[in-house]
């Protein structure tokens, strides 16, 4: 039998009142916790045999990816289907997409068959937000460009959170591409938000232009960079999105930038280590550190990613269209 949906606060909307999520810029301390604390209900009940609820019995997920993905596409589609949604996964290669159709026809299009929530990921900063505009339904954005992974930054948060026992005050060390990285700048805004402090390290190449207007210490040395932090977060170096060399070599890049143990040994002797994949073994993260589980969190991630998107649409559903009959007033 299915279990009942867990019980909803008596006026959801107001713990939450948004009707998209489209970045954590915006949300509250407050919020941020109603999610996790949201979350670590919707973990635990992953973990049992019988993971469904009913709370979104008849709504519809339309997950729409112009760039490729595994974990956040693979848990938007079981986090809503373990809600009780239907789910049906779009991508940008069999779609009219390739016969010219423009981003905001193809939404539109969608929108007209009433889905209750739109998954976005696209390749340029900004267009999901432009797409949420176009239509009725719930908007979610899975990475837009360089600019924003809010989905990321809520997982991620919730794996320290469940580790370290706190957010607040820890030292969080984001090493790598910092500047093509939607991780890295929703994770700063959240850090920020929930009180960490963050560093970034990165050789100059990988560094926006105005890295120090991001209430972030910068660093171009890891040894420095990584003294006493409590969290190691290694980036992957985003080969799709430059144009041109930015690091001399993979081989050089790894000698200076990759997580060994021996520059790992400049954080905390409990330092965490994370990322949020795809990992490059061996450019930035060492093989045998990715897979220590004493120190990698890199699975529960991974795990906690289910767990938070299946919140975020439990938050957004005391907002989601009721849509009037054809024939209505
Ligand atoms: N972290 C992340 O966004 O991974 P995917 O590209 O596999 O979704």
């Amino acid at each position: 039998m299915v279990p009942p949906a867990p019980p909803q606060p008596k006026a959801a909307a107001d713990f939450f009142p948004h009707r998209d999520l489209l970045g954590v810029a915006g949300l509250t301390e407050a919020q941020v916790n109603y999610l996790l604390d949201k979350a670590e209900i919707y973990a635990a009940q992953n973990r049992r045999v019988v993971k469904r609820t009913n709370l979104l019995e008849g709504r519809t997920l339309v997950n729409l990816f112009f760039e490729a993905s595994t974990r956040t596409r693979t848990s938007f589609e079981l986090a809503a289907k373990r809600l009780g949604a239907d789910v049906i996964n779009m991508s940008a290669e069999g779609s009219s997409i390739k016969k010219g159709e423009t981003l905001i026809d193809t939404a539109m299009t969608l929108n007209a068959m009433h889905p209750d929530v739109l998954v976005v990921r696209h390749q340029d900063s900004g267009a999901v937000a432009l797409l949420s505009k176009k239509v009725d339904c719930a908007v979610i954005n899975a990475g837009d460009g360089s600019h924003e992974h809010p989905t990321q930054a809520l997982l991620d948060a919730l794996t320290i959170r469940r580790r370290k026992g706190k957010i607040a005050g820890l030292h969080v060390a984001i090493c790598g591409d910092i500047v093509h990285s939607r991780v890295a700048r929703s994770n700063i805004q959240l850090l920020h938000i929930m009180g960490a402090h963050v560093r970034v390290v990165a050789p100059p190449t990988l560094l926006p232009a105005a890295a120090a207007n991001l209430g972030v210490e910068v660093h171009h040395d890891m040894r420095r960079g990584l003294r006493d932090v409590d969290i190691v977060m290694m980036l992957r170096l985003q080969s799709e999105r430059m144009q041109g060399s930015f690091v001399p070599s993979v081989r050089e890049y790894f000698h200076f930038y990759g997580l060994d143990y021996e520059k790992l040994g400049y954080a905390k002797p409990d330092a965490m280590v994370m990322h949020p994949g795809p990992m490059n073994r061996g450019v930035e993260i060492d093989t045998e550190i990715a897979d220590d589980i004493s120190r990698s969190a890199i699975a529960e991630q991974v795990e906690m990613g289910v767990a938070v998107r299946m919140a975020v649409l439990d938050a957004l559903s005391a907002r989601l269209p009721n849509f009037a009959p054809m024939n209505a007033q």
